[in-house]
């Protein structure tokens, strides 16, 4: 199924997520596949923020994170736990906001233009399935809003999408 989303630009950050965050619900069906759900997401955020340069999906497998559906540049196709941005989120288990990349320590420049970052990793009962990340080409784009909000939407795409062989994190 396909929408055309409804997004004003005027609006504040927080009501844009409280604007789309239900339209995303409505485009996302459990029936069908992940990829197909989880590429419409990125389409939806990136539509939505100006800010974004990036925004797709890791996903976890044989304890790494592969690249999934995005919006964006190519980028960095596998990343390990614990490393980088993405990694670090993963293993462990919390959001990371990177206001300024090269002040992040082991920060993975995929493009290297990419200023300021979020990670919001995807878990159901304890389980990490992957990640959710946002760049921006300017510096502190994202904040405790978008934290707020992007873990509200992760946590609606754990419990009604199927991440089939979501596993837990034993070791990097
Ligand atoms: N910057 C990320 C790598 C992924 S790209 O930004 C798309 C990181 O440090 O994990």
């Amino acid at each position: 199924m396909s929408d055309t989303l409804i997004i004003d630009k005027n609006l504040s950050r927080k009501e844009l997520y409280q604007n789309l965050l239900p339209q995303i619900n409505s485009l996302i069906d459990a029936s069908e596949p992940l990829i197909s759900n989880l590429s419409n997401v990125s389409a939806a955020l990136k539509e939505a923020f100006d800010k974004i340069s990036w925004v797709g999906f890791y996903l976890l497998k044989d304890q790494k994170l592969f690249l999934g559906p995005f919006q964006g540049k190519t980028a960095c196709t596998v990343i390990e736990l614990g490393k980088g941005v993405c990694g670090s989120a993963a293993f462990q288990k919390k959001t990371i906001i990177v206001e300024n990349v090269d002040k992040f320590p082991g920060h993975i420049a995929c493009d290297g233009g990419s200023k300021s970052e979020i990670v919001v990793p995807l878990i159901k009962d304890n389980l990490v399935s992957g990640v959710l990340d946002l760049d921006s080409y300017e510096l502190s784009s994202f904040d405790m809003t978008d934290q707020f909000y992007l873990e509200k939407l992760c946590s609606t795409l754990t419990s009604r999408l199927n991440f089939d062989k979501a596993q837990s994190i034993i070791s990097i």
